[in-house]
């Protein structure tokens, strides 16, 4: 029979305590919720009413449930008033000093049988544990902001936690609702450790100016699905709470050096620039403690008229290849009312190029997203070609041939000697340097990435690369051409996986890392990510779906060239492509699909 917690003491009331408060008080267990301060109190009182409010307000919660939920909850200033509890839940500050000293009183004023848990993200639970008298009854009860909404609970056991506590804290999180997964103690646990990495490399882009926060966050958003881009995520977090946990990381976790805090994130945290909770961070809000962004001086202009500001008129369009993104490509800027010119190497393979672009608009008619006349029109504004000399009078190529340099350089060269002057000449390349493409031209300035997403069709998201001889106007004509296509462009700096592949591939290869190391299972590591952190799919689902074979290609190409250590590839995922796993195309990669 496991123990049945009736009262539970919430110590710390600020962006995940006052969340973790609510997740009790919903399931009908009473709350004594405590703060150093008077007014510290009331703040969490204010963010407990705040949440609630908006939730009877969208109809998620009745009246009178939130006015039962809020008489569970008892208020108090100092740890006194936690004599009787059955748990307590510490959610202060990520400081082991002061974390100690609260368990230390805790193990005071607790009653003997009471369990002591921390909300910690990085810190040593066994640690922590040690200032009590009662380590086998101190735990990791890491729940995920915000506490409402996510479903994942990390429920952390030290060697010395008593297995029926563990044991009693499962029953407890199957009763909030949670999904929990049961781990060790070490640095960041499953989804931390696998987040903080991103995260820091997502604000040293910012730091650098690779990209703009806007950017950043919209290609990770459009391109990975993900509910909010990573600077966005830092500012919900709190930029104060995510510099201790990276700190921590850094020094518990093997001095991996993609986990020493930015020095950006250092200097807005003693500009009290903490996120959300002070109403800037990296973003701007409306007030402090609401997630409404508003403009500030960082904020582009959105307009059509800055967007089209300086950019050259795009009627005519060539697409260069036969592949799936060529395809896609030529699909795309038809339906958007360009005139396009197909180069494939061959009338055989313009005929089935033709041939798919019919069957995906056919598509788009039946499933009544495409009116015939507009397949019709599309179509009629293709030409089939085989030779490059089609592209004399054409505003913009789109070239989406194979992945060789040497291929690319070559067609670069071709292009330079047919196109007129001040065509944009574009690469979809997703891991070469599109400067040594450019530099095969005499026209390097009018060179740029232009990096569609596969199915090019259904992708929301174009990276616009340039590199350092790319011109304003280019990059201007790049843009305007992805909104006009419909799509979001982020421009970024020419550099190994631009925005999107540089920041996922890394936290991919962390996941295989961490399997390798025995630390969780796969599955518990996918639940992990989707469940905690709201990922579409987790790390092994996703590299199975893109294939191990890609996936290792573009790790060794951000290994080569920022000869990062923690990007070496995982040994155990070079293994698996040696054995010809490569995924679902090879029906087994790290799970067997051969019965699906
Ligand atoms: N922010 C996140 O996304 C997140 C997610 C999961 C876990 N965590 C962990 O939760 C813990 C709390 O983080 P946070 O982001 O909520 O921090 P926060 O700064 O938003 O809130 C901390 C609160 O603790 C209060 N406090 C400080 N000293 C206290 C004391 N002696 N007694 C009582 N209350 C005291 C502060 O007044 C403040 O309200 C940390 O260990 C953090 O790593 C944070």
């Amino acid at each position: 029979m496991a123990r049945e917690f009736s009262t539970v003491g919430v110590v710390g009331l600020g962006t995940m305590g006052a969340g973790i408060v609510e997740v009790f008080a919903r399931n009908g267990i009473d709350v004594v919720a405590v703060e150093i301060s008077a007014p510290a109190l009331e703040r969490g009182r204010a963010t407990l009413k705040g949440s609630t409010d908006r939730a009877v307000a969208k109809g998620k919660l009745a009246e009178a449930d939130r006015d039962a939920l809020h008489e569970r909850v008892h208020f108090a200033v100092g740890l006194d008033a936690l004599h009787s509890v059955d748990l307590v839940i510490e959610a202060v500050p990520e400081h082991l000093d002061l974390k100690q000293r609260i368990f230390a009183e805790l193990d005071r004023v607790c009653r003997p049988e009471t369990v002591l848990a921390t909300n910690t993200s990085s810190l040593s639970v066994t640690e922590i544990s040690v200032a009590t008298s009662r380590p086998n009854q101190v735990i990791g009860i890491h729940f995920f902001n915000p506490a409402p909404v996510m479903k994942l609970v990390e429920v952390v056991r030290t060697v010395v936690t008593a297995p029926e506590v563990v044991a009693d804290v499962e029953e407890l999180c199957a009763r909030l609702g949670k999904v929990d997964v049961t781990i060790n103690d070490r640095a960041g646990f499953i989804a931390n450790a696998l987040l903080f990495g991103y995260l820091n490399h997502a604000v040293a882009m910012f730091e650098s100016h690779y990209a703009t926060r806007e950017d950043i966050d919209a290609a990770m958003k459009l391109g990975c699905g993900l509910p909010m881009g990573p600077l966005a995520l830092m500012d919900l977090i709190g930029l104060d709470t995510a510099y201790e946990i990276l700190d921590t990381m850094y020094r518990r976790g093997g001095r991996d050096r993609r986990h020493a805090p930015v020095p950006l994130l250092k200097q807005m945290v003693t500009a009290g620039l903490l996120g959300r909770k002070s109403g800037r961070g990296f973003y701007t809000y409306e007030r402090p403690g609401s997630p409404v962004v508003v403009p500030d001086e960082a904020t582009p202009l959105a307009t059509d008229a800055a967007l089209a500001d300086g950019a050259r008129a795009i009627a005519k369009v060539g697409v260069v290849g036969s592949g799936t993104m060529a395809t896609g490509i030529i699909e795309v800027f038809a339906k958007a009312g360009y005139e396009v010119v197909s180069v494939t190497r061959g009338m055989e393979k313009s005929a089935k190029v033709c041939e798919a672009v019919k069957t995906s608009l056919n598509k788009g008619v039946v499933r009544g997203k495409l009116a015939e006349a507009d397949r019709d029109a599309a179509l009629g504004r293709i030409s089939w070609s085989a030779t490059l000399d089609h592209l004399a009078d054409v505003d913009l190529v789109v070239e989406a041939v194979v992945e060789e340099l040497s291929v690319k350089k070559a067609l670069f060269a071709s292009l330079d000697e047919i196109c007129k002057p001040g065509v944009v000449l574009a690469t979809t390349t997703s891991s070469l340097p599109v400067i040594d493409v450019a530099m095969a031209t005499q026209r390097p300035a009018d060179v740029v990435g232009l990096h569609f997403f596969n199915p090019a069709p259904v992708m929301p998201l174009v990276e616009v690369v340039r590199t350092i001889r790319t011109s304003p106007e280019a990059t201007a004509t790049a843009r305007a051409v992805c909104a006009a296509l419909g799509k979001t462009g982020v421009v970024c700096g020419d550099r190994s996986g631009f925005i999107v592949n540089a920041l996922l591939f890394p936290y991919l290869n962390d996941a295989v890392k961490m399997l390798e190391a025995s630390y969780s299972t796969a599955d518990d590591i996918d639940h992990a990510m989707k469940l905690g952190c709201g990922y579409p799919m987790g790390p092994f689902e996703l590299l199975d779906v893109v294939g191990l074979d890609v996936s290792l290609a573009i790790q060794r190409e951000l290994y080569l060239e920022l000869r990062e250590p923690g990007f070496a590839p995982a040994p155990l995922l070079e293994h698996l492509v040696t054995a010809g796993y490569l995924g679902r195309k090879t029906r087994r990669g790290f799970r067997d699909h051969s019965h699906r």
